[in-house]
């Protein structure tokens, strides 16, 4: 019997350690392929470990070439590749509006605080400096607004008494890797 739904082509973003594409990459299935990995950071220790798994890897740097020319090869690259949805995986750089006008409605990113909260960097410092109970995490899709886009999904742990940001941060980490797989698998088959 031919597969009721498309396996949809996905092309993650990365900057750095690259562990929630790790985990995205692990979960791919029946929703979602990954048809490629591509940095902004040609050191980024993920781009390496995608490489080893046989992923096509995308490795480019806008010092020198400037936003326009290097989103303008990005794009190009991940239309190569087949690429159908855009994941934001650790993606520290900002899209500009035509990036994402170009991909509307088609790329997500992971943000981990419980959004609307603590939009931007130093999220677990944050959660930690106001008291507050918990923390977490938030899948959403990206619009010109900074981690402001709709909320697909969210997941939460709880801020224990002698929690730095980094001790919080592993704990909410560990709560991306399984929230992103299961939010991406659904949006990639809506
Ligand atoms: C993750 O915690 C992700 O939520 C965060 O960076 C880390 C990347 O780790 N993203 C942002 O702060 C985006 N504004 P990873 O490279 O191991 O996935």
């Amino acid at each position: 019997m031919p597969s009721q739904h498309q396996v949809k082509k996905v092309g993650i973003l990365i900057s750095g350690r690259g562990s929630n594409m790790m985990a995205l990459v692990e979960a791919a299935g029946d929703a979602y392929e990954v048809v490629m990995v591509a940095s902004d950071k040609p050191d980024a220790p993920g781009l390496a470990w995608a490489h080893e798994h046989g992923i096509p890897t995308f490795a480019l740097s806008p010092k020198g070439i400037g936003k326009p020319a290097h989103e303008a090869a990005m794009t190009a690259a991940l239309r190569e590749a087949g690429a159908e949805i855009l994941a934001l995986a650790g993606y520290m750089r900002l899209l500009s509006d035509e990036f994402v006008a170009d991909w509307r409605g088609r790329i997500v990113n992971i943000h981990p605080s419980l959004l609307p909260k603590y939009k931007g960097l130093d999220t677990h410092a944050r959660a930690i400096e106001a008291r507050d109970a918990e923390a977490g995490c938030s899948v959403h899709i990206v619009t010109e607004e900074l981690d402001g886009g709709e909320v697909l999904g969210q997941a939460r742990v709880p801020i224990l008494p002698d929690d730095d940001a980094e001790t919080l941060a592993a704990r909410v980490l560990a709560e991306e890797h399984r929230l992103y797989a299961t939010v991406l698998a659904d949006f990639a088959a809506r």
